[in-house]
């Protein structure tokens, strides 16, 4: 497969190594604005930059009949136009808030855990999420997912919270250290007893593998997808 990196920041070169190991020619590493010419007829772009350029550069390699694997946060106002888009430029779209097989288990696990939880009102439930302190959206997009999997499971929830305190229910509590590349809690607090299900990422590979999984799937499909129709739904 010929791969555009859209977006070759600490995310972009270590997709480009993990694609490169598994076969793939890199045919564009872009910092900037795509063009024609500067993605080079690639099968796949991979977008990995920031929020402000996202939703532009989607757009850009859609209308081009580019597919899209997608794993920017903090534009996700904006996913439905671009959604749309992908529909009808009759190509594909795949946008993951985390690209991990560990965080999408710990997805599964989450809705099962709400769905388990919801008739326990003595139960407060919290999410906490710690990031490195150059990311630029807080919460997290995987908070963002968890948040969801919750409200979807639980007609007690119609909305998440950004929280200054852990002390909300459905408060997201985000938190900015050194150095961490992504840890998400659950947290259900009652008077007596607390259950907390975490995931712990050691470093970006992760990721990266499951964006260069992502882009080998996605050839030849029209459309939108997560990445529970790559791992879970073969
Ligand atoms: N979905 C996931 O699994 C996952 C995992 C890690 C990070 N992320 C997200 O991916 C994004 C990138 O993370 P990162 O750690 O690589 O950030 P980074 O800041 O290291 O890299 C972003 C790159 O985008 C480049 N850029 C700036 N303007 C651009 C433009 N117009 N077009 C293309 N590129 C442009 C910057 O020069 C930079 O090199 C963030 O939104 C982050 O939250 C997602």
């Amino acid at each position: 497969m010929k791969i555009a990196l859209v977006g070759y920041g600490k995310m972009g070169k270590i997709i480009g190594e993990i694609a490169t190991k598994r076969g793939h020619e890199i045919v564009a590493q872009l910092n900037e604005t795509p063009t024609l010419e500067n993605l080079n007829n690639p099968d796949v772009a991979i977008e990995f930059s920031n929020p402000e350029v996202a939703f532009d550069n989607i757009k850009f390699c859609l209308e081009n009949q580019i597919p899209v694997i997608c794993g920017t946060t903090g534009w996700l106002d904006q996913k439905p136009e671009i959604e749309k888009m992908a529909v009808e430029n009759n190509t594909a779209f795949l946008y993951g808030s985390n690209f991990s097989l560990g965080v999408n288990l710990f997805f599964a696990l989450n809705e099962k855990l709400a769905d388990l939880m919801k008739n326990f009102s003595e139960y407060q439930v919290q999410l906490e999420e710690i990031h490195h302190t150059q990311k630029k959206d807080a919460p997290s997009g995987t908070a963002i997912t968890l948040a969801e999997g919750i409200i979807n499971n639980d007609p007690r929830f119609d909305a998440w919270k950004q929280e200054e305190t852990k002390d909300s229910e459905l408060g997201i509590f985000s938190v900015r250290e050194d150095e961490v590349p992504g840890t998400h809690s659950v947290f259900y607090k009652s008077e007596v007893d607390e259950i907390e299900i975490k995931h712990t990422a050691f470093n970006r590979n992760g990721f990266a593998v499951g964006a260069v999984i992502a882009a080998e799937w996605i050839q030849g499909k029209r459309g939108n997808f997560s990445m529970k129709d790559v791992l879970f739904d073969k």
